[in-house]
């Protein structure tokens, strides 16, 4: 029997994103300091089995019908594969195959598309911010565009469509770049999106004031560009607002997306619970607590059990992320610690 993850707002959870590991093989700016986080100790961290577990409760008596991976750099989990083609083997409340994507820095990837999608993998979503490859080196710290963009070309090889392109703007770094990043995406058929910056990384590295909006980020767009927006009632539970681009001298036309967590918040709509790579359901990107379920499982509880305190976590979730209230403070834990 399934009973759905509800909160006290009557939203309900079907999308589930679960963090493999905090560690990550770039270091952006917005996300990380130069010298990494401490990362978790190994025996905090989930195993395969333990992952599989916690995904299997979800699916068969939570209601979960989506399941994203990330990380961190979810490509840095050896297991990954094992960990899709399990959750591919589940049935939903609806009985059909969960739906399996991932968010990737596409390291790596060049070599393991064919068997991602040989997995179940269905698509993917690659963070990639500048097609110029020292301010790549600049806004990473790591000179590592001409593997990202192998990566990119082999996962649309292998069929993992559509390829989604997420790009986070930084001012005075990547900022004049918007419509050169889209003109790429169009003729290579990637649907891209940018990301308003959220404070979820270092403290320093974000400043309301300084963030580039999404209304900037249409102004910047439409210099070169007919970009109408869909019919807002299509968008359901996603953070991406979605536009149509016209074609435009050699270039075809597409779509495009933007992500205004901060200037335009979409959590009344939100969807998603998150599990952490050391087993912690958050309810909310934002959310002050966090439910430790590696504890139960490793007390030997029951799924019945687990499921259970799940339900509760959510049960508490917040209305929304509050960034723009008075004394709002950023959560304890990265980005990278607790799933994009
Ligand atoms: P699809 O559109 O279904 O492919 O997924 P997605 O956009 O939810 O996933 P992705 O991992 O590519 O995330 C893109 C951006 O959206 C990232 O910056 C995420 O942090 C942000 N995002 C995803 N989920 C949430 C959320 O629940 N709240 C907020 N505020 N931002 C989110
Ligand atoms: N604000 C907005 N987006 C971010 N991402 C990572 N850190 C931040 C942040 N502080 C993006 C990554 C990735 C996705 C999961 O989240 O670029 O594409
Ligand atoms: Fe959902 Fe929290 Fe993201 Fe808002 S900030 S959309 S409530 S996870």
């Amino acid at each position: 029997v399934t009973t759905e993850l509800l909160d006290s707002y009557g939203r309900v959870a079907r999308d589930l994103r679960v963090s493999l590991t905090d560690r990550c093989n770039l270091r952006c700016e917005y996300c990380m300091p130069a010298e990494g986080f401490d990362w978790l100790p190994t025996p905090q961290v989930l195993s395969d089995a333990e992952v599989i577990r916690l995904i299997t409760v979800s699916v068969e008596q939570l209601g979960i019908r989506e399941v994203r991976f990330t990380g961190g750099e979810p490509l840095l989990r050896k297991g990954l594969e094992r960990i899709i083609a399990a959750t591919t083997a589940l049935r939903t409340d609806q009985g059909e195959t969960p739906e399996v994507s991932l968010t990737t820095n596409a390291l790596g990837l060049e070599h393991r598309a064919k068997g991602l999608a040989e997995a179940g993998l269905r698509r993917i979503n690659v963070s990639l911010d500048s097609l110029d490859r020292a301010t790549f080196a600049e806004l990473t710290r790591r000179d590592r565009l001409p593997d990202v963009l192998a990566g990119v070309q082999a996962a649309a090889a292998a069929g993992l469509k559509p390829v989604k392109i997420n790009a986070v703007l930084m001012r005075g770094l990547n900022d004049d770049e918007a419509p050169e990043l889209l003109a790429w995406a169009l003729r290579h058929g990637f649907e891209l999106r940018f990301i308003e910056q959220m404070p979820l990384g270092p403290p320093e590295a974000w400043e309301r004031g300084a963030m580039v909006t999404a209304a900037e980020i249409l102004a910047a767009l439409r210099t070169r560009f007919t970009v109408t927006p869909h019919d807002p009632a299509e968008r359901g539970a996603a953070p991406a607002e979605r536009f149509t681009v016209a074609p435009s001298g050699d270039l075809p036309g597409g779509t495009v997306g933007i992500i205004a967590s901060v200037s335009e918040p979409f959590c009344a709509a939100c969807d998603r619970t998150r599990l952490t790579a050391d087993g912690q359901v958050r309810a909310c990107l934002f959310a002050r607590e966090e439910t430790d379920l590696r504890g139960l499982l490793r007390g030997g509880a029951s799924d019945e059990e687990v499921a259970e305190r799940w339900r509760e976590a959510m049960w508490g979730k917040k209305a929304g992320h509050g960034i723009d209230d008075a004394g709002f403070l950023q959560p304890a834990r990265p980005m990278s610690a607790i799933g994009g």
